[in-house]
């Protein structure tokens, strides 16, 4: 069931994306090469709490899981897709890296999610295609948001940037619900059809995250039981916004 959200609860949502875009671009300013994923979640869990908010992503466990996650941020390196667990020996970012950056928190008692992927030092240019495509592709997904559409809308924009630069769209992922936990009805997959799916509403509120690998979008799951994988060992970008549909139009979060 997809839980509308009022004007209310938009305008902490607002806040709380504000101050989530703060932590992200934090992150993204401390990805050099030498720093451990264990540090930038250690930095996103600070500056989290100096706002006063909770991450939301720690001791979350959707459904499914096996064991809650463990950090306050997901960082994923290279051919990790999503997910992936910060840590302090086996995660030390190295020049050339590109790595994603996720992350959600609870401002107020409600959530918003977002997530960029960033170079560490000089990346090649087929690393920097792959992030200028993969966020290309999430702007497209939200301009195709209107009032009276429908969320297959959003899929089939962002389909389009994968089709057209032979990346795959990495499988069994999709943006979602988001305001009053971390994942809500409805889903919001990366490859739509135009007409399809749930009808655009004021009110609704969703993350929206396209995934694209630079081979295939076959995914598989790391030993850790977390990290989603490409099965072929290509790299992946992600890029993520929490949007609100509101009767003026559509306002973009995080
Ligand atoms: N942005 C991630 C997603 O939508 C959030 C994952 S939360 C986690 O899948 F706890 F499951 F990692
Ligand atoms: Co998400």
């Amino acid at each position: 069931m997809i839980k509308l959200k009022t004007e209310k609860d938009i305008e902490i949502l607002r806040e709380g994306g504000k101050h989530l875009a703060f932590v992200l671009n934090a992150l993204k300013k401390a990805s050099k090469p030498g720093v451990t994923t264990k540090e930038l979640d250690d930095l996103a869990l600070k500056l989290t709490k100096d706002f006063g908010d909770k991450p939301a992503f720690l001791n979350y466990k959707p459904y499914g899981a096996d064991r809650p996650f463990p950090a306050s941020a997901c960082i994923s390196i290279n051919n990790e897709i999503v997910h992936g667990i910060p840590n302090e020996s086996i995660k030390i970012l190295k020049e050339g890296d590109i790595v994603s950056l996720d992350m959600g928190l609870i401002h107020k008692g409600l959530f918003v999610d977002s997530a960029i992927t960033v170079p560490v030092g000089r990346i090649d240019e087929d690393a920097k295609r792959l992030l200028k495509v993969t966020k290309q592709s999430l702007d497209a997904g939200i301009k195709a948001i209107k009032i009276g559409g429908h969320i297959g809308d959003i899929g089939c924009a962002i389909a389009k940037f994968a089709y057209k630069n032979k990346y795959g769209i990495a499988e069994g992922l999709c943006g979602h619900g988001v305001g009053f936990a971390v994942h809500e009805d409805p889903y919001v997959p990366n490859e739509g059809m135009r007409g399809e799916g749930p009808e655009i509403v004021p009110g609704l509120v969703i993350a929206i995250e396209p995934m694209f690998n630079e081979g295939t979008g076959q995914t598989k799951i790391a030993k850790d039981n977390w990290t989603y994988l490409t099965k072929d060992g290509k790299r992946s970008a992600h890029f993520e916004h929490t949007v609100a549909v509101t009767k003026d139009g559509v306002e973009i979060l995080t």
